[in-house]
């Protein structure tokens, strides 16, 4: 699916992030598996990544980067018309965590859902807030990217307990005069699934004594055939919304990929040639947060001053589905 801007512009106008405060590192890890600090590091990038404490749920993890978005917005929870959570990991399989997170900020009218589309949860849920912004279904919209991926990891895998972390970020969208949301390009490959996937705990396989002593309610990940369709989908779906959009890379003046691997990151600015100063890059202290991953780093680029009106903004994700997508804005003044 690629779409350019249409009916009303939308942008965000206010960012919050949040990251649980206990930090786990490569050298805590390699006294846990198999593994060594320069092997984590040379393969992916990462130093240290965050990991939620056994009280905290998503909602917890999630409700200090809301607080802070809807302040930056100027606006209360009582003026949400909808709550969006991009997840893998809510509190539970229902209710959605942004019926909870909606009751926690007082937005007592807003619609809420919860949204399953693996890493790439956040800009799948941009892109159906955009849609109702633009149709003029809504005013005011907070979106939501978190997972505590601790939570479904196998902590003795270290093919994947490595890789990932927890953390959240928040925007919210309303509509502005100028700029803003320019399109965005989104698909799905469900072929590819089982790449990326936890095998239990739905209606195929639901839940038994047998199922937990096979460890099938953990993530399970195909690295290397992830890691090739990651380094393809995130070059063809910038190139794609790009071109849509009348634009090339020289436009882009803020790259934000999504942060799972920084060899995925380097191979992608690479290919489509975007100078090494224009992307963002958080993963070494953060590792995968999933769907966290984009607007936390989105929210540490603006933290440092690199966004500043008028900006082109390229996001790109991918992850479980398979999924990818992307988007692509003009920064506002209102953003930050
Ligand atoms: C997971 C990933 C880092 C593994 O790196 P890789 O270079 O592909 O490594 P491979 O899977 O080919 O494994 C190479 C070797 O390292 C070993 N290995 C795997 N994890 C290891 C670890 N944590 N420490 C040490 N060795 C490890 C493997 O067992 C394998 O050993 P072998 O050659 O004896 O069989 C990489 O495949 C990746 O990043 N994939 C994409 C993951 C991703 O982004 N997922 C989320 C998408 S949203």
């Amino acid at each position: 699916m690629i779409g350019s801007a249409n009916g009303y512009r939308v942008s965000i106008s206010g960012l919050g992030a949040h990251v649980p405060d206990r930090v786990l590192t490569n050298e805590e890890l390699a006294r846990m598996v198999d593994t060594s600090d320069e092997w984590i590091r040379t393969r992916t990038g990462i130093r240290e990544r965050r990991i939620a404490g056994p009280e905290e749920a998503l909602t917890d993890v999630s409700l200090p980067a809301a607080r802070t978005a809807l302040e930056r917005a100027g606006i209360s929870g009582s003026q949400l018309d909808f709550v969006i959570v991009a997840t893998v990991t809510p509190d539970m399989t229902f209710p959605a965590t942004a019926a909870l997170l909606a009751d926690a900020l007082g937005a007592s009218d807003a619609g809420a859902y919860d949204l399953s589309a693996g890493c790439t949860g956040f800009v799948y849920a941009l892109a159906q807030a955009y849609g109702m912004l633009a149709g003029g279904l809504c005013r005011t919209v907070l979106v939501v990217g978190g997972d505590l991926l601790s939570r479904i990891i196998d902590w003795s895998d270290r093919s994947t307990c490595v890789v990932f972390g927890d953390g959240a970020g928040a925007v919210v969208l309303q509509r502005v005069d100028s700029g803003g949301f320019l399109g965005f390009e989104l698909g799905a490959d469900g072929a590819g699934g089982r790449d990326l996937c936890v095998p239990a705990g739905g209606s195929r396989l639901p839940v038994t004594p047998e199922v937990l002593a096979a460890g099938q309610q953990y993530l399970q990940m195909n690295g290397r055939e992830v890691f090739k369709f990651a380094t393809r989908v995130l070059v063809s779906s910038a190139e794609k919304l790009l071109e849509q959009c009348g634009m090339t890379v020289d436009d882009v003046d803020v790259y934000v990929p999504h942060q799972a691997n920084v060899r995925i990151i380097d191979h992608a600015v690479e290919k489509l040639g975007i100078p090494r100063e224009r992307v963002v890059v958080n993963v070494d202290r953060y590792g995968n947060t999933s769907s966290g991953s984009i607007p936390l780093a989105l929210a540490e680029a603006v933290g440092e001053g690199r966004l500043t009106k008028g900006d082109i903004v390229l996001m790109t994700g991918m992850g479980a589905g398979l999924t990818w997508g992307s988007g692509l804005m003009e920064w506002t003044e209102e953003a930050a």
